[in-house]
């Protein structure tokens, strides 16, 4: 059955497997077969009317978020603004004149997420939520609500509702963009193909993760990049902390020498996502400053980007939809790093799949 590990040694690796089936899950609800989008004229009508989006999440689903931003900024032309949801419940931003709210969250049950939708209904805004749970609370509660699909997750580490999340925001997106020179639904399966390849390379991952970050002699990892990257990198962190209790850090790889540099020693994993044309040759140029002071690099890159010596080459899709493929990596270090250190992956110490107190 769909919550059935099967020969899976944890829910986790079951989880990551899924995801090029989610993709095509995705595809056929919300694309006919002429690649037109199939979603409800009064949710793009109001976005569209909308002169700000605000995303709203938590955990995971707040890098989808971030992700999320670039593509209805870039796509679909909407300023969009991604929050916190424990933050915005509480000390709630100036409001644009028009806004319309997307809620994120796989579990559709998140108290802080919860805590907003109250107040914007109570304000008489409207909102969408994007959730894995039909039913849930946040999708009884929203004007709307749009299934990621995903199946359940179980795992603790949320990995195939991310990839959905995106996916999804990139569908809506493309449904409110002027442009659609791009062929979406045909790259969405290419990167689903993407997504296999590398799922299917598990023992790359496996032995990375051997050799960086499982030696008890590694306390901490940084995840840098830039532009959307630099979301990759907080996804990617967070999964790596929540199940192996690294000290991991993501961030925008022109931060590195305003503090972080200074917490690298001989050794210290430094991972660089690089997918992005107009910034690849800066992110190398901060890996390097890493590097000449005894950082250990690996790099994630896009082919057309790649050099000589780079870890893992990705394929190329478009960039804005890049963390697509490049967390999928990431997760896989997360896992093995997870497994390799004997912990228990699906069910990391303190951590809860839902936190459902504010
Ligand atoms: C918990 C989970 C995370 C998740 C976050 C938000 O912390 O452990 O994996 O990203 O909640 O959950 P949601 O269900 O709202 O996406």
């Amino acid at each position: 059955s769909e919550t059935d590990k099967g020969i899976y040694p944890y829910y986790m690796l079951k989880e990551v497997d899924e995801q090029p089936v989610v993709m095509h899950r995705l595809m056929e609800r919300y694309f006919d077969e002429q690649g037109n989008v199939l979603i409800g004229k009064a949710i793009l009508d109001e976005i569209n009317a909308a002169d700000r989006v605000y995303i709203i999440a938590a955990g995971t689903s707040y890098h989808a978020g971030l992700a999320g931003a670039r593509l209805f900024e870039q796509w679909a032309n909407k300023p969009t603004s991604v929050y916190i949801s424990s933050e915005f419940a509480y000390e709630q931003p100036l409001l644009s004149e028009k806004p319309f709210f997307i809620f994120l969250s796989q579990s559709g049950e998140t108290a802080d997420s919860r805590e907003v939708l109250q107040n914007i209904n109570e304000a008489g805004y409207h909102s969408l939520t994007l959730t894995n749970v039909e039913k849930s609370t946040l999708w009884r509660e929203a004007t709307y609500a749009l299934p990621l699909l995903a199946g359940p997750e179980i795992a603790v580490a949320s990995t195939k509702a991310y990839v959905a999340q995106v996916t999804l925001e990139s569908i809506l997106a493309y449904a409110l963009a002027d442009n659609q020179d791009l062929n979406l639904m045909e790259e969405l399966s290419n990167i689903a193909v993407a997504i296999q390849a590398i799922v299917d390379d598990k023992e790359t991952f496996k032995n990375v993760a051997d050799a960086m970050l499982v030696p008890a002699s590694t306390h901490s990892a940084f995840y840098i990049g830039r532009g959307v990257d630099s979301t990759v990198a907080l996804e990617a962190a967070l999964k790596l902390k929540e199940i192996s209790y690294v000290q991991a850090e993501g961030f925008a790889a022109g931060e590195l020498k305003h503090g972080t540099l200074a917490l690298i020693e001989e050794g210290t994993p430094v991972m660089a996502l690089i997918t992005q044309p107009k910034t690849a040759g800066l992110v190398r140029g901060n890996l390097s400053e890493t590097t000449a002071r005894g950082a250990h690099p690996y790099t994630i890159v896009s082919k057309s980007l790649a050099k000589e010596g780079d870890g893992y080459i990705l394929p190329d899709v478009d960039p804005l939809l890049a963390p697509l493929v490049e967390v999928i990596p990431t997760q896989l270090l997360a896992y093995y790093t997870s497994l390799g250190r004997g912990l228990d992956v699906d069910r990391p110490r303190n951590l809860a799949k839902s936190v459902t107190v504010q």
